[in-house]
Formats: C-alpha cells, sequence, structure tokens
C-alpha cells in the first residue's frame, strides 16, 4: 500500500520507523511518503493559515498550499480519470464519520490513502471539495473529542490500518481474537506464572480443555461488553 501524509509537522511521522510498520515498510509493504504543506507556500514565512471569512476565532488553512501539494500527489498516482478506483484521501476532522475497526479493515485494502492533517480552525471548504472534483474524499474523526490537529488522529489510524495488511502482523490469528474484530470486546488474558501476589490465573485456563476455554473466553466477553460498552450489543 502506498500512504502518503501531508502535514505541517513531517518529524512527528519519524515514528513509523519503529516497530511493526517499521519493519513493514522495510519490507516493502507499506510505502510511505510524508510532504511538508509549508513546501508549497511562496512567501517568505512560509505561511499556511488566514483569518476566517466571516470573523470567528482561531485560524484557517489556505487553500493554496493543499491545492499545490495534493495536485502533486493525486497527479504522481497518475488515476484521475476514474476517480472511483484511485486514491482515497482522508481529511482527519471531528466533523467527520467515525473510525472504527471495520472501517479501518476496509481502508486496508486500499492502494493508495491520501491523509491531509489540519491544524488551527480547519482547512478551508474548497480544498475537500476541489479534492472531490479528482478523487475520493473521506473526513474522519477519530471519536467525540477535539485534538490540536490531525497528526494524532492519522498515526492511530495508520497503525489500525497497517496492522490488517496481510504480512504485517506475523501471526494473522492474533488479529482475529482482538477486541472489536467479532463485535464484542475482548477476553482478559494471562501468562505464566499460575500465581502472582496472591492472584490465581482461572484455574479452565489450565484445564487443557479447548472447549472450556472457548465458552469461558465467550461468556467473559459477553460479561464485559455488557459492563463497558453496552452500546455494541444495541442491534
Ligand atoms: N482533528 C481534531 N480533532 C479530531 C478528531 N477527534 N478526530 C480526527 N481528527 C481530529
Amino acid at each position: 500500500m502506498r500512504i502518503d501524509i501531508v502535514t505541517i509537522f513531517p518529524e512527528f511521522f519519524d515514528v513509523l520507523d519503529i516497530s511493526l510498520l517499521g519493519k513493514a515498510r522495510q519490507a516493502g509493504i507499506i510505502d510511505l511518503g510524508v510532504h511538508n504543506l509549508r513546501d508549497a507556500t511562496t512567501d517568505r514565512h512560509r505561511t499556511v493559515d488566514d483569518t476566517p471569512y466571516g470573523g470567528g476565532a482561531g485560524m484557517v488553512m489556505k487553500p493554496e498550499p493543499w491545492g499545490k501539494t495534493l495536485d502533486g500527489i493525486l497527479s504522481a498516482d497518475g488515476s484521475d480519470a476514474d476517480h472511483e478506483k484511485g486514491p482515497l484521501v482522508i481529511f482527519p476532522s471531528p466533523a467527520g464519520e467515525v473510525f472504527t475497526q471495520s472501517m479501518a479493515r476496509e481502508l486496508s485494502t486500499e492502494e493508495h490513502l491520501v491523509f491531509g492533517c489540519g491544524r488551527y480552525e480547519g482547512i478551508d471548504q474548497r480544498v475537500f471539495d476541489d479534492t472531490a472534483t479528482r478523487a475520493r474524499v473521506r473526513l474522519v474523526s477519530l471519536g467525540d473529542y477535539v485534538l490540536n490537529g490531525g497528526e494524532v488522529a492519522v498515526m492511530a489510524m495508520i497503525e489500525a490500518i497497517g496492522r490488517l495488511i496481510p504480512g504485517v502482523v506475523g501471526n494473522p490469528h492474533s488479529l482475529v481474537e482482538e477486541s472489536h474484530e467479532d463485535g464484542l470486546l475482548e477476553a482478559p488474558s494471562y501468562t505464566k506464572p499460575a500465581s502472582w501476589r496472591g492472584l490465581d490465573v482461572p484455574p479452565v485456563l489450565l484445564s487443557g480443555n479447548h472447549a472450556a476455554i472457548a465458552a469461558w473466553r465467550r461468556e467473559q466477553q459477553l460479561e464485559r461488553t455488557r459492563r463497558v460498552r453496552p452500546d455494541l450489543l444495541q442491534p
């Protein structure tokens, strides 16, 4: 998968060199490009924001540097003739649809994702409208809270999406038994020693009875989901 990120803080994404995603890049599974939005400015101060039309607090990101940067990325992909199949451009935004495990799974099958990290009070609306004439565009929110900018949200999305790409996580079975994969929270996990600080591992897990273990885990998942996230059990 090709991933492009547009940001005014390119250093923020240096951590994608390490861990599982770093290995996936070295293995050629993920091809990453990080673009500094300020490289597309023409003034001495490399200005990317301005005051909002109509008044109001804060600053809005100007359309020109975004247009120029996205033009470069989208034209390099060479697929804007048929934009149902070309790159998918994602703008993290508290005003977007909520990111979920099923969205991560859907996005993990894309060939080319472009993430545009907004800062300040947002990006000029015409950037979304103009981009939508050439590519699929989605506004995506991490949840019902406000971050200072899109960078942290993009990092979270790339981690959730990247680990679902075949070959990124060594043992694909470990993906199946996780929270949210079957719509429930995952069961608690234990490792050795069997007794620690007076706390014992539930005996069923030491029994070797696989059916009993599966039933126990399922019951734990249901109990935990009912208690912590009853909203997930609504039809
Ligand atoms: N940018 C600011 N807040 C955000 C959120 N909750 N999700 C995604 N991007 C954001």
